[in-house]
């Protein structure tokens, strides 16, 4: 994989200015210096470092951080005003001018356009493109794993946020421990019980979001280099995390029902050296696969011999159709081998960045690279959740997310149904948002992608789900933003597959 700079027109990257004195650049150069000092700030007016309408720092600031006299500050200033790229406010200061600027390159939602080839687009840059699209809400939203933001209880978190940081509590002002608060941990530790696991609070470390507990984990039980046995196809997060911290991905086939085949594992143990297996055993991203009850025991009871730490990524597991959620593989485990992972960013908010991990026999290794890493997780936001959890309706409004959720799942899959070409074939999850959809052989999901985005509509190509490019013909929806309009949508994606289909 390759870095999203790399393909990323040069001319269009923000310059990067060392914070260096302006004063040794000025050696170097022969301008004045208060011209230098004008180029400078209006590289970053360029660069959208300032946009249009925000202030510039006081001339007083500049002068003292740049080492300069303030004369050359205000002569930098008057610089950038006859230029007509700055305007000075009576009695407020500097500000950047509304205008359009013809440099300006600031990426917008949807900037990235899909290069022409798989060969150019690498895995990394398909999935920033799926990223931005989820934030440009003119686009038909079926790509980017969002909740419904109609569902995240946001009112009632709002209350009590206003309501905690009215309190001012000294606490929440402090770093916190890297585990996290123990108000938090307890609410995660009671509701283990439901999942099939006996968790004390002790047992376990908050973090930002599920992202990190995942690549927590695998920094706790792996070297780089170690091979890393992963679903296929598997949520790209992980297809990252594992590249990124140099290991290696070993893509075992899951099935839509039944997850990973658990053949193809043991016999992928028994001939490789195996350091770690990555599972998400309740509703997987992307197919949707909860796995039954035995197969968790028995994968556990396969690992266990071998001593292979098993990363458990649960994050889906209380998006269940039914009242009742799934246990989790960690409810069969003996030895402290499992590393549960979750977060609230499916049923809560997902910018609120809080997840959590128990890291069975690996805690102090988690808690050292939490350390070493971003030390610990906002602590009023882990109050807040705590909160929530504790007395702000969770089960109620899981019950109420789950059914809607029930409903977008099978309102999608009638419209594909409707729309699409036959040979189509589509998951049916019990549980989660997203469905996997297998498209005639002929079609190419990243040519897919583009077509659509033509006409505002997003989704998840197949390419990034696997670190090989055997899900080419597949897409990934998300429901979560199921409504009339999408559903127009997906008779108009369906159309576009006919035609692909037919070429
Ligand atoms: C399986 C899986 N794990 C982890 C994440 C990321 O979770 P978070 O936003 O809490 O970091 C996602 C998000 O879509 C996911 O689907």
């Amino acid at each position: 994989m390759v870095e999203v700079s790399k393909h990323y027109p040069k001319s269009k990257l923000p310059i990067i200015y060392e914070r260096s004195n302006v004063n040794e650049r000025a050696a170097l150069r022969s301008s004045p210096l208060y011209e230098q000092l004008a180029d400078e700030l209006a590289a970053q007016i360029s660069t959208g470092v300032f946009g249009p309408g925000d202030k510039l720092p006081s001339v007083r600031q500049v002068s003292q951080n740049k080492g300069v006299s303030v004369t050359t500050v205000l002569q930098a200033y008057q610089l950038l005003e006859d230029r007509g790229s700055i305007e000075a406010r009576p009695q407020s200061g500097y500000y950047v001018r509304f205008i359009p600027l013809p440099s300006l390159t600031v990426p917008e939602p949807g900037f990235f356009t899909p290069p022409d080839d798989l060969e150019e687009a690498q895995i990394d840059d398909l999935v920033m493109m799926v990223m931005r699209d989820s934030t440009n809400l003119e686009l038909i939203q079926l790509g980017a794993a969002q909740p419904d933001p109609s569902l995240l209880p946001t009112d009632r978190m709002n209350r009590i946020l206003s309501r905690l940081a009215r309190l001012n509590d000294i606490h929440q002002n402090m770093r916190g421990l890297p585990e996290g608060c123990i108000e938090l941990r307890t609410q995660v530790a009671k509701r283990a019980f439901l999942l099939g696991c006996s968790i004390a609070p002790e047992d376990l470390l908050i973090t930002s979001g599920c992202t990190e507990a995942v690549s927590l984990a695998l920094r706790a039980v792996c070297q780089p280099g170690d091979l890393v046995a992963i679903e296929s196809p598997t949520y790209f997060g992980i297809l990252q995390a594992i590249e990124t911290q140099g290991l290696r991905p070993l893509e075992i086939p899951t099935h839509q029902r039944d997850g990973i085949n658990l053949e193809a594992l043991d016999f992928a143990i028994e001939h490789y050296p195996v350091k770690a297996v990555v599972v998400m055993s309740n509703y997987h991203n992307p197919l949707g696969s909860c796995m039954p009850e035995e197969n968790k025991r028995a994968l556990v009871d396969l690992l266990a011999p071998r001593e292979i730490p098993l990363i458990e990524d649960d994050i889906h597991g209380e998006l269940s159709f039914s009242d009742q959620r799934p246990l989790v593989a960690k409810s069969f485990d003996q030895n402290g081998l499992v590393l549960l992972c979750s977060s609230f960013s499916k049923d809560i908010s997902p910018s609120y960045r809080v997840g959590w991990i128990a890291p069975g026999r690996f805690f102090t290794a988690v808690q050292k690279h939490k350390m070493a890493t971003t030390l610990s997780t906002p602590i009023l936001l882990q109050h807040v959740i705590a909160e929530f959890l504790d007395n702000g309706g969770y089960d109620h409004h899981l019950r109420k997310i789950r059914r809607a959720y029930a409903q977008k799942v099978t309102q999608t899959v009638h419209g594909v149904l409707r729309s699409f070409p036959k040979g189509t074939q589509i998951s049916s999850p019990e549980g989660g948002y997203l469905l996997w959809v297998q498209l005639p052989r002929q079609v190419d999901s990243l040519a897919l992608y583009r077509e659509a985005l033509q006409v505002g509509i997003t989704l998840a190509p197949g390419y990034i789900f696997s670190s090989t490019p055997k899900f080419h013909n597949y897409i990934r929806l998300n429901t979560a933003y199921m409504s009339f309009a999408a559903e127009k949508a997906l008779d108009i994606l369906g159309g576009i597959v006919q035609k692909m289909a037919k070429a």
